[in-house]
């Protein structure tokens, strides 16, 4: 993140320095390990999920000014500090950085993969753009943005690795199978916990989803049995905008009231469950254990 524009390793210093979880890259070093890649490969591994970290820094710099929010990893988010300019700007520059990272590895196969995630990540923000304040969005439009936006760079993250060890097509489909199901799985588990999590654990203000009108999966369970008066309180929300102070916990009594953070739980765990599954064939290693580890780890986080 050098730049002799201080501004730049300032603002991604702040963020970056802030930590998060690093999961992307783990499992891009974990997916060539469970590929018995050799020293050389997991070292190229170890330099392509710096790429795919950055990847995923760029978004969160990017996604904090689209949604206004205003806390990420338990600090003032870049926006609010620096302003929506300068957050755009130096998002854009680590996603260049990321590219150079990935010529400078020489391997059009990870240049493929993790510029395609790019993109698929760009259309699943504008996908949900345009899904914003649509309560007719329906369970499979949900999907395929999240799919897009989340799922696509766990998907790449450890596809790439498994290409770097050198696996055969069949397992390299298979993880990327399995971060593609995993992905959609830590989605819904981040969706639920925008309403249910304790701001200080997670980092993050709850709650910005619904002021930002997402449709998101709980909110599509609550309205499959939405009564009248339900449905007027979910249509003054996401049609006429109007959120006030009480907004947020009436919307959770109703989700609530309707099942619907299990409900989405139920799905979350059906799809951690396919992660697993696309495990089957993987060699036995500690890795794969791991790897069905994290799934069930994105399951529990809600629980
Ligand atoms: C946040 O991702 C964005 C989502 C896809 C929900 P993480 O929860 O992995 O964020 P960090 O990197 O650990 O902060
Ligand atoms: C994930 O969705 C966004 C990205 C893929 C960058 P959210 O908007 O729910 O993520 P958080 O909750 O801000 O981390
Ligand atoms: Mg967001
Ligand atoms: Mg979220």
């Amino acid at each position: 993140m050098h730049s002799d524009v201080p501004l730049i390793p300032q603002l991604a210093g702040h963020l970056i320095a802030a930590g998060g979880k690093r999961l992307r890259p783990m499992l891009t070093i974990a997916a060539a390990h469970a590929c018995q890649a050799n020293d050389a490969q997991i070292i190229r591994s170890c330099e392509m999920a710096a790429c795919v970290e950055f990847i995923h820094t760029a978004t969160l710099l990017h996604d904090d000014v689209v949604d206004d929010s205003n806390m990420r990893r338990g600090r003032d988010s870049a926006n609010s500090i620096f302003g929506n300019e300068a957050a755009v700007l130096v998002g854009d520059f680590l996603f260049s950085r990321a590219f150079q990272l990935m010529v400078k590895g020489g391997s059009l196969d990870v240049l493929r993969i993790l510029s395609s995630a790019s993109a698929i990540i760009a259309e699943g923000e504008v996908m949900q753009l345009a899904a914003a304040h649509n309560i007719e969005t329906s369970y499979d439009t949900y999907i395929q943005v999240i799919t897009a936006k989340t799922a696509a760079l766990f998907a790449a993250a450890c596809e790439v690795g498994a290409v770097l060890g050198d696996a055969d097509t069949q397992t390299c489909q298979n993880m990327h199978n399995y971060g593609l199901n995993m992905g959609i799985a830590f989605q819904i588990a981040d969706d639920v916990l925008d309403y249910m999590a304790d701001e200080n654990d997670l980092g993050k203000s709850l709650g910005d989803d619904l002021r930002d009108g997402k449709i998101t999966l709980p909110i599509i369970y609550a309205l499959e049995n939405a009564t009248d008066e339900d449905r007027a309180f979910w249509y003054d929300i996401f049609i006429n905008k109007n959120v006030n102070d009480d907004s947020f916990a009436k919307a959770r009594e109703i989700c609530l009231k309707h099942d619907a953070y299990n409900k989405s739980l139920e799905t979350a765990k059906e799809y951690s469950a396919m992660a697993v599954e696309n495990l089957k064939t993987l060699d036995y290693s500690v890795y794969k254990s791991i790897f069905s580890d994290i799934a069930e780890y994105v399951i529990n986080i809600i629980t």
